[in-house]
């Protein structure tokens, strides 16, 4: 076959092969295939070295024109098969905006860690600091140095859960105090959220639960700047025009001590189920820091006077949510935790 026939079958071929290309890949191939270094074309052309001097011009001539043919039919080609391919993927990844969508859950607050902020952040607001300690406890931070000796029958009240080695979970936050009392020296101003344990399970204890301790430490702390904290605690929790008590009571570690309680949520102090007919219900334990607590810590109780107090997260979140049951709150049920939307108010500036 001449040079110039061969070079209009080459042709041919490509043109055929480019309107069938059905992908701008498959065009790009077949560009490689028929014009790319050795491709076809330049494969036809090596053939020009057995020509006439003279002939070889024509047929330069003869394949640029080719190469020019096949470019501009690949160019038509390419857009094209650009196009149909844009809109096949634009078809393909349509949203149908009319669809319903997909609801998200919001994340809200666990209540109680509403309750525990709200907490945290009363205190705070009036200069006390946030401190922590360990769940497990030594017998010695738990009971002793608080004034709880080994057969002391307030060990009793609190139904300890102990460890082989003799350490416990602790049963309260008061450890916290002598671990910040030894560490630090006065003015101490500590409050101290955490988890505490007691082999206790009804519909208003759970073995696992949370308090708040309290600890102020200074010179002249009397009984009333006790009264007045607590005082401003409660009616900031609950509301202004609650009622306040303080009623006598005994804790080991302080002396002399009392119970609080502030006038029911819900009846008003006319008595109801939830304050058990009184009126009144019982908020925290507190007391004036006993000069044994201050002994073991290594400060002169003539020296120092301090208060302390410990309450409750669980209770303090039931009445002021309306909760019958203790377990509601670790059963991690939406249907009840989205019933707690409400934005903690130390975080909406309310409490000031
Ligand atoms: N630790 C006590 C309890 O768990 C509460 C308390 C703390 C009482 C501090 C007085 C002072 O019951």
């Amino acid at each position: 076959m001449s040079l110039v026939d061969q070079l209009q079958t080459l042709k041919n071929k490509a043109f055929s092969d480019i309107q069938q290309a059905v992908s701008t890949q498959a065009l790009e191939e077949i560009r490689v295939e028929f014009l790319g270094k050795k491709g076809l074309l330049t494969e036809v052309l090596k053939g020009m070295a057995t020509l006439d001097v003279a002939q070889r011009p024509l047929i330069g001539q003869a394949a640029n024109e080719i190469k020019t043919e096949i470019q501009a039919l690949y160019q038509e080609r390419v857009t094209g098969l650009q196009r149909q391919e844009r809109d096949a993927r634009l078809r393909e990844e349509a949203v149908d905006v009319s669809l319903p969508g997909h609801g998200t859950d919001l994340g809200l607050r666990h209540p109680l860690n509403q309750v525990l902020l709200e907490v945290t952040a009363i205190f705070q607001n009036l200069g006390f600091s946030v401190q922590e300690g360990p769940d497990v406890e030594s017998d010695y931070y738990n009971f002793e140095a608080l004034n709880i000796p080994k057969d002391h029958p307030a060990r009793d009240m609190h139904d300890t859960f102990y460890l082989k080695n003799g350490d416990v979970l602790r049963t309260h936050t008061s450890p916290v105090q002598i671990r910040t009392m030894t560490q630090q020296t006065p003015p101490i101003r500590i409050i101290v959220p955490g988890k505490v344990y007691r082999c206790d399970t009804d519909v208003t204890h759970s073995p696992m639960f949370h308090q708040v301790e309290g600890l102020y430490v200074d010179k002249d702390v009397t009984f009333s700047q006790l009264k007045g904290t607590l005082s401003h605690f409660l009616k900031t929790f609950f509301g202004k025009d609650k009622k306040v008590r303080f009623r006598p009571s005994y804790f080991p570690f302080t002396e002399p001590s009392t119970e609080v309680d502030v006038e029911c949520v819900k009846c008003e102090g006319h008595g109801c189920n939830v304050c058990k007919r009184s009126g009144w219900l019982e908020i925290l334990g507190a007391g004036m820091v006993n000069r044994k607590v201050f002994d073991s810590v290594g400060y002169d109780p003539d020296q120092v006077t301090g208060f302390a107090f410990g309450l409750g997260i669980e209770r303090l979140a039931m009445l002021k949510f309306g909760i019958p049951d203790i377990r509601f709150f670790y059963e991690n049920d939406k249907r009840f935790l989205g019933q707690f939307g409400c934005v903690p108010k130390a975080l909406t500036g309310e409490i000031k």
